[in-house]
Order: C-alpha cells, then structure tokens, then sequence
C-alpha cells in the first residue's frame, strides 16, 4: 500500500486489495510460521468503543507477528475520563506504539487522529463511518468463497449506520459485483454512500423485502440494526427485529448461497442457521488474524 494509514476502504484500490489477500492467504498456510518478523515492535490498541473480534483479532495478529501490543483499556480507566482530547490521547500513544488501531464513536475520529501523529492509523471503526480493516476480511470470505468477480450480493439490515456496509459497498466497486441493498425504509443507505456508488459505475439496486432477491444471490451480508446510533430509542423498536434469516427463509435461496456477518449478531440470523452450509460468519471472523497479519505486515513495511 502507498497510504501510511488505513482510514477508508475508499483509499483502497483493486491492486491494493489483492496484494493483501494474496498476502494474508500466504500466511494463513503457516500462521505460526511468521513470530521471529517484528520483534520489538509494538501495536497500540485505543478502543473508545466495545469490541470482541476487531481488538482480539489485531492483539492475536501482532502476537503471531512476534511484535507486542498496548492496550489503551476502557474508556472509563483512562485519562478521556479526565476530560483528555482524542488529539492529546493519540499524540501520547504515538510515542508508546509503532502503529496504532483507533475505534471510536465520531464519525472521522481516525482521520482527525491520523492529522497529530506519525505513526500508522488504522481505522478499526469510527462511528457510522466506516471499518475498512472488517471490509477486507470480507472480501477475504468472499473470495474464498465463490470469488469476487461475477458476483451478486444482498446487504441487509442497517444500512445507514452500518459502518461495515459503508466500507465493504465501496471496496467492492473494484470488482464485477452486482450489489442489492435490502433494509427498511428508514435505514437505507446515506445519500453520500448512494452517490459515489453511482459515480464508480456499480450496479446497485435497493429493496425493502429479502425474499424477491434472494434466488439471485450469491452472498447475503446480514448487519445487526446499530442500536447504539439510533438518537430516539422507539425508532430502534419500530425496526427491530424486522428481518430474521431462518432456515425457512433460506429455503428460498440458491443451494450455494453464503451468509456473511460481522458479528456481533442479535435475532437477525437464527442460531439453526449455524449449522448449515451457507453459515460463513464464524469463519469469517477467525479470517480477520491473517488478514490483519497481512494489513500490519504492508503498514510498517510501508511505514519504514
Ligand atoms: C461491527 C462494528 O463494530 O461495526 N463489528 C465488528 O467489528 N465485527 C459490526 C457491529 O457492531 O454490528
């Protein structure tokens, strides 16, 4: 990559994408072959919002490098509590950490941070913006899963706050993906996202309903409606829970379809769903450590 950070799935190009999968299938051969690669270096993890997978899956994939990682810790625990701006926090973690992994609840919190510090940032979500380090574990899934090109993909569920979304719709205008957007009317994709969609040429068409679609799909992304993002709770209730992928919806759908999350689910995918061979979610998550080897591997080999 050319970027010294990674703050949007729109800096990266087709070229840009490959190379990393290339390189994160290389590594995922081997994973325990790669410890003896950054020794002394030290990856600093400043999660100003709950993760699982991101900040497990970052702190594994620095581990398996043989660097370290500094783990900024609650909110509640740190010096933010004291009032500390995001500019101040980072500047100071710039001098403990090589390269630093940023989520936060601000839409543009990483870019912001990435204009006080000279070392690497990487986006691990900045509130209803975007993740574009998930985007390319999905793209990772979806290769290895039918491929990228010559492929039809229904995104459903919180498509306006949908940080995941935003990243993964943009990344995939690098590819021949037809991509249908299914939410309710309330949650359908931010005009801004709409509009570059359009500008790059892709094929993109919106629904409110799965079923229609779903005999021409190949992948079904599934998001959980962002809870945390909605300013009026009863706006939350009136589309929760509209949308539940079971077993007999999927009985609609083409026998080789894929179901994708990012997790974490809520009711949106039944647990039966699990034990079926569309279910991708769970190795889609545990792509995110070779994936995350390789993005950190470009990163400070670009950094040095
Ligand atoms: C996603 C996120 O944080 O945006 N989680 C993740 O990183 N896998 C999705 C979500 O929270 O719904």
């Amino acid at each position: 990559m050319h970027q010294d950070h990674l703050l949007s799935a729109t800096q990266l190009s087709r070229e840009d994408i490959e190379t990393i999968l290339d390189r994160a299938a290389a590594i995922e051969t081997n994973l325990d072959g790669w410890e003896a690669q950054y020794s002394g270096m030290v990856l600093g993890l400043c999660f100003f919002e709950p993760s699982t997978r991101t900040r497990m899956s970052f702190d594994a994939a620095m581990k398996r490098l043989g660097g370290r990682t500094i783990d900024m810790g609650s909110v509640d625990n740190s010096s933010i509590s004291k009032g500390e701006t995001l500019a101040d926090t980072v500047r100071v973690i710039a001098g403990y950490a090589d390269v630093i992994v940023l989520r936060h609840p601000s839409e543009g919190a990483a870019k912001l941070a990435a204009e006080f510090v000279d070392v690497p940032i990487i986006n691990a979500g900045d509130g209803a913006g975007q993740h574009p380090t998930q985007t390319l574990l999905d793209l990772y899934t979806m290769r290895e899963n039918g491929g990228l090109d010559e492929t039809t993909i229904g995104i459903a569920g919180d498509l306006k706050y949908g940080r995941t979304v935003h990243s993964l719709a943009a990344a995939l205008t690098n590819f021949d993906v037809r991509q249908h957007f299914i939410s309710p009317e309330s949650l359908q994709l931010p005009r801004n996202i709409r509009y570059d969609l359009h500008e790059s040429g892709a094929e993109v068409r919106e629904h409110t309903d799965i079923k229609p679609v779903l005999p021409e799909l190949d992948i079904l992304y599934v998001t959980r409606i962002q809870r945390e993002r909605f300013p009026d709770e009863n706006e939350y209730q009136r589309v929760a829970g509209q949308y539940r992928v079971d077993t007999d919806v999927l009985s609609h759908a083409d026998d080789n379809l894929t179901v994708m999350h990012p997790l974490p689910r809520v009711d949106e995918i039944a647990p039966e769903v699990d034990d079926t061979e569309h279910a991708a979610y769970f190795e889609q998550a545990h792509n995110g450590v070779p994936v995350r080897m390789a993005l950190l591997d470009a990163l400070i080999q670009g950094a040095k």
